[in-house]
């Protein structure tokens, strides 16, 4: 199995880098989603015992606090100026950016206007689960130009990021459909375990039951607490791209990353609340 192998060198390359692991795991989707584990390095107690309770981390606060507008300093507007103009709602800055908002999205693969849709559309998500905004994350953004250049729609990653796919077929990017409709809304109509720890593996305690994180893993990244930045890149893979190592008609191809990561084994509780508000009206176009 694919995963495994890349499993088994991903913990290779963590054992090198540190002598204390932590599990995390990153996703991708498509139209089939698959997923793959990797350990980072933590000074947190290693997690070699039965019970996974990291005992680093309180893990009392679980209730989402309803604050609906998000508190913390908002991501500077880069105001480009006819975009700003045409951003619509007043509330817009409640997710820390304007944004253009409609249809026209879909073709956005890059600038202030494709940075801001990003933005708007992950924040948005995150307001609606106690999370604070977002900022764009040079770093984040680097590192993902890296791992999309590879066209092959697998993870490429760095330490201390965590990273989501999404690639689709046909003329558009349609990168705010991949955020809002297949990471979030997708996802997080069939999450139910928020505040708590979402299943184990029966035959491991310490990881994820990774046939259902595959179900859930990108908006349990997209809403983690403590993330505070993302970078996307999204680019036309054209012919070049292969999805399976097969060549794919899914060119059009977008990577983010986040920092710092999301999706620690034990630390679900505290970082994903539940919706404090209906997500049903949350669409692409928005
Ligand atoms: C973008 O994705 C949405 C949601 O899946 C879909 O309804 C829409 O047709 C797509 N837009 C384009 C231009 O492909």
């Amino acid at each position: 199995m694919r995963s495994s192998v890349l499993l088994t060198s991903a913990l290779a390359a963590g054992a090198i880098a540190g002598p204390i692991e932590r599990r995390k795991v990153y996703t991708e989707t498509q139209v089939t989603v698959e997923t793959i584990t990797v350990y980072i390095p933590s000074s947190s107690a290693p997690s070699s015992s039965a019970t996974p309770t990291s005992s680093a981390v309180p893990t009392t606060t679980v209730a989402p606090t309803t604050s609906a507008a998000p508190t913390t300093t908002a991501a500077p507007t880069s105001s480009s100026s006819s975009q700003a103009a045409a951003a619509t709602s007043s509330s817009a800055l409640a997710y820390g950016v304007t944004h253009t908002s409609g249809t026209v999205q879909a073709t956005f693969h890059e600038g202030d206007e494709y940075k801001n849709s990003v933005l708007w559309h992950h924040n948005r998500a995150r307001a609606n689960h106690g999370a604070s905004n977002l900022e764009w994350s040079d770093e984040c953004e680097s590192a993902a130009q890296t791992a999309a250049a590879y066209c092959d729609f697998e993870h490429h990653v760095v330490d201390g990021q965590g990273q989501n796919l999404f690639t689709t077929s046909g003329d558009a990017y349609n990168v705010t459909a991949g955020i809002t409709d297949s990471w979030y809304k997708g996802e997080a109509d069939i999450y139910t375990w928020w505040g708590e720890e979402p299943p184990h593996s029966s035959s491991d305690s310490a990881s994820l039951d990774m046939e259902t994180f595959e179900k859930y893993g990108h908006t349990t990244q997209m809403l983690w607490k403590s993330t505070t930045s993302v970078g996307c890149v999204t680019i036309d893979c054209g012919s070049k791209m292969t999805v399976s190592g097969a060549s794919s008609t899914m060119g059009k191809y977008t990577v983010c990353n986040y920092s710092p990561p999301g999706n620690y084994v034990g630390e679900f509780a505290k970082n994903v609340a539940a919706p404090s508000g209906a997500y049903s009206g949350y669409s692409w176009s928005d």
